[in-house]
């Protein structure tokens, strides 16, 4: 147990930090930057809530800077090295102990009440939920990786993003809440042809869409409605250095392990001819009693019907990076109703068909024209201090609005990753997807 040493050590670099250190402001993530005045000064339950915040991000720096990142690698040794120093990161509940008694060396009488009271909520939100069965696999030894978001900026941002493989990425920021950005050219013409090809070769079938019959998702995803044809492509599916190539763009776009990408669901499929659509829909689930991820818990074994499976789990895509496969001649384009609108907006909404975009497309607050090779990524969930998804961003609602000539194809990848309390359970994919790619190539790109 090398834990209590190194707290002590931490809590003196960040005691003598904060003795000699008094800089006006400077980035909280910044190694010597001390929390600004008036976040010590608790005088509400937000203010401590913030402190907490800005002190679990410096924890974070000084872990980063006294252990250096953790690697992400692929192979065992890494991993177990990683998990053994995460395994240190893991320990948070004794670090939120450790910063209420180093705010107790700092605050007094109400402020000091209104922190600990902040933290001892916090502490009991983390009380791990009972495990159900069916879960893939629990190891007290292995923890998701957590993730985070991209920083939007503001509407109509550009940022450039170096990635590992293929040319760099554009994004340009279409809403703050969810964060949205459009990537153009994310992937080239010949990756969407192949991804055509290989789901044409495999068949698309006319989607049916999983719709809960006696409970509302979200509050309100009555009127759904899809006409299209999908497929999923799995690994065996597709050609192995691109399903390679797209997962690691994917990750380093988002700025996630690789894994977090391999561990998620195939890459889906979708095609619209003239007509097709796909009214407003969140793509996933809001908290549901606890009942854990679809990705770590195996629901298909007892031939569930779909009020079952929905009490069984729920879907945790905490992004969505969709890859618009080919141009449409007219229409298609992926609508946003609810994007960066404020409660009150969204309340206004609801008297009006704002789900059904085949009336309503143009009046979202953001449309997005398809264009071949161009990618679309956003978040769908809030996610905690920690980098675990909490709730469901109901301005994550979007669309796909009608075809009106040509045909429109679309690749989606669900990007899903845990709640903190289910941190040690795996992805049931992650076997799957190392099997998938250990098998020879079926197919290959470029054999033409
Ligand atoms: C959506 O709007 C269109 C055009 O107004 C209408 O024809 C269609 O029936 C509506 N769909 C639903 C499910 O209400």
């Amino acid at each position: 147990m090398q834990q209590l040493p190194t707290i002590f050590i931490i809590g003196f670099y960040l005691s003598s930090v904060a003795l000699t250190h008094t800089q006006e402001s400077c980035h909280v993530n910044d190694v010597g930057c001390q929390l600004p005045e008036d976040q010590i000064i608790l005088k509400t339950k937000e203010q401590s809530e913030s402190w907490m915040s800005a002190f679990m991000d410096q924890f974070e720096t000084l872990k980063n800077f006294l252990f250096g990142e953790p690697s992400w690698n692929e192979d065992r040794a890494r991993e177990d090295k990683f998990n053994e120093e995460m395994s240190f990161g893991m320990d948070e509940d004794l670090m939120i102990k450790y910063a209420q008694s180093l705010a107790s060396s700092m605050l007094e009488g109400e402020q000091l009440k209104v922190f600990t009271k902040a933290a001892t909520e916090v502490l009991m939100q983390r009380e791990d939920k009972d495990a159900d069965g069916g879960i893939i696999d629990d190891y007290s030894d292995f923890i998701y990786p957590p993730v985070k978001k991209i920083i939007p900026h503001k509407v109509g941002h550009v940022q450039h993003k170096e990635l590992g493989v293929g040319p760099p990425a554009k994004l340009i920021t279409k809403s703050l809440n969810p964060p949205l950005f459009e990537i153009p050219n994310f992937l080239s013409d010949e990756q969407c042809d192949h991804i055509i090809k290989m789901s044409e070769k495999k068949g698309l079938k006319e989607s049916t869409m999983f719709q809960p019959k006696d409970r509302t998702l979200a509050g309100n995803n009555k009127g759904i409605e899809r006409v299209s044809y999908m497929s999923f492509l799995t690994g065996k599916d597709i050609d192995k250095s691109l399903l390679n190539t797209i997962h690691e763009r994917a990750a380093d776009l988002l700025d996630i392990p690789k894994e977090v990408v391999q561990w998620s669901e195939h890459l889906a499929i979708g095609m619209y001819n003239p007509g097709g659509h796909y009214y407003a829909h969140l793509d996933s689930n809001e908290d549901n009693n606890g009942v854990p991820c679809c990705f770590q818990k195996l629901c298909y074994d007892h031939d569930l019907n779909e009020v079952d499976y929905i009490d069984c789990c729920r879907m945790c895509r905490y992004a969505t990076l969709l890859y618009y496969l080919s141009d449409v001649e007219e229409g298609g384009e992926t609508a946003f109703p609810l994007a960066d609108l404020t409660l009150n907006e969204m309340l206004n909404k609801e008297s009006t068909h704002w789900q059904n975009l085949t009336e309503t497309c143009h009046e979202a607050s953001v449309v997005i024209k398809p264009e071949k090779g161009k990618a679309i990524l956003w978040y769908n969930h809030f996610i905690d201090r920690n980098g675990y998804i909490t709730n469901v961003d109901k301005r994550s609602f979007h669309g796909g609005c009608d075809v009106i000539r040509g045909q429109k194809w679309i690749a989606t990848n669900w990007i899903s990753t845990p709640l903190y309390q289910h941190r040690h359970w795996a992805s049931k994919y992650r076997e799957k997807f190392y099997e998938y790619m250990r098998t020879e190539d079926p197919v290959q790109m470029d054999h033409a």
